[in-house]
């Protein structure tokens, strides 16, 4: 089950952010208000164990960020806040989720290809330690709003 995660959540966020990412990467408690401030933001959190912040612009949907901590992975977490953030973003009036995955990042390019991604761009040093970022997208179905 996943929970709504309002801006009071903030820093609970944000802790569980730092031990899924590097400390170059974590997101503190006010890039989550900022994140959750944008229009059309959301995000879904299991308390102590992960969390996915997306938002909808007109009809598709972007994920911002999707982490798990290390104790809590390969459990099927992941899948579960990916397949919510699908349904919210359904719900939401989105027809297609894009998001960024480094090129490097197996385990997420292989949740998100599970999840019925593809790649459909290339972005060369997109990330601050020189990685490049593969653009990902699929179309969201009333199959998959459930
Ligand atoms: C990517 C991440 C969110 C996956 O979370 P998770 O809860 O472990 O994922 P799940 O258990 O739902 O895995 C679903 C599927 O993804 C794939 N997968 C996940 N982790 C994997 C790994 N380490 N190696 C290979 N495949 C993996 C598998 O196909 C897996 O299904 P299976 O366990 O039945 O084989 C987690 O590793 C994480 O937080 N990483 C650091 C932050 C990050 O990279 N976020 C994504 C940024 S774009």
């Amino acid at each position: 089950m996943t929970l709504p995660a309002a801006k009071a959540e903030a820093p609970a966020l944000a802790t569980l952010h730092a031990q899924a990412f590097p400390p170059e990467e974590a997101w503190g408690p006010d890039a989550m208000v900022l994140m959750l401030d944008m229009p059309g933001a959301f995000g879904l959190w299991r308390p102590d164990a992960g969390l996915v912040l997306a938002r909808v612009v007109l009809d598709e949907a972007e994920i911002l960020t999707l982490a798990v901590v290390p104790a809590a992975r390969r459990q099927g977490l992941g899948a579960t806040l990916l397949a919510a953030a699908l349904a919210e973003a359904a719900r939401r009036g989105a027809t297609a989720m894009l998001l960024e995955v480094a090129k490097a990042n197996q385990p997420a390019r292989a949740l998100y290809a599970a999840q019925g991604f593809t790649q459909v761009g290339l972005r060369r040093r997109y990330y601050a330690n020189g990685d490049d970022a593969l653009l990902l997208r699929r179309t969201i179905g009333p199959i998959n709003a459930s």
